[in-house]
């Protein structure tokens, strides 16, 4: 990890920050209105430079019928300030949002995502979006961009729960 780069738990006073990432990037991650991400705050994480916030990402549980033994995962809102693009900070992220959500021991994690060569560097493989019903009733069908999740030019990826991380 670079040594400029820390990696934290978002807490409330980041709200405003990762709002206003998450607008920078309109054409490739869906707004979140600032309650939502104060309520999810907790499945939140920032990449925080010299005092501020330069990227964020978070997670949200898929639901599941039946037994929620194995529940997938999905990453989302992942994003980077525009200035400090391709300097590591998605890389960061990603990474340490995989090591958590693999603590809950997910059947998988689910990305739907513009950048699947971006993904593909921690081992997410494009699937079939009928292969995540769960997450089309869970999200898209609430989208006003595209006619149906079938049309959406968003790539799905999955990557396996895998083994859960040591816990810190
Ligand atoms: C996608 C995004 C999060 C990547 O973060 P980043 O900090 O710019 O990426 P990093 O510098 O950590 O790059 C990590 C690796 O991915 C590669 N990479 C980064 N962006 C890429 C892209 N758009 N396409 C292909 N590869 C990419 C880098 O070259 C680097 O490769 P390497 O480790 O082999 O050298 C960032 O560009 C962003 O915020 N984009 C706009 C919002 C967005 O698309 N979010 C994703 C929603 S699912």
């Amino acid at each position: 990890m670079n040594p400029g780069h820390l990696i934290r738990q978002a807490e409330f006073r980041d709200v405003g920050a990762i709002f206003q990432i998450v607008k920078q990037h309109p054409d490739t991650v869906l707004p979140r209105p600032i309650s939502d991400i104060a309520q999810n705050i907790d499945r939140f994480l920032v990449c925080e430079e010299k005092g501020a916030v330069a990227g964020a990402v978070s997670w949200q549980i898929l639901p599941e019928i039946g037994s929620p033994k194995q529940p997938s995962i999905e990453i989302k809102s992942l994003c980077v300030t525009p200035d400090r693009i391709r300097a590591g900070i998605g890389r960061a992220l990603v990474e340490e949002a995989i090591g958590h959500i693999r603590t809950l021991r997910p059947s998988q994690i689910v990305v739907l995502t513009f950048v699947p060569e971006f993904f593909g560097k921690f081992g997410f493989k494009e699937v079939s979006k009928k292969t995540l019903m769960h997450k089309i009733y869970a999200g898209c069908i609430n989208c006003s961009k595209y006619d149906s999740p079938f049309t959406c030019p968003e790539i799905a990826m999955v990557l396996d729960g895998g083994p859960a991380r040591e816990r810190d």
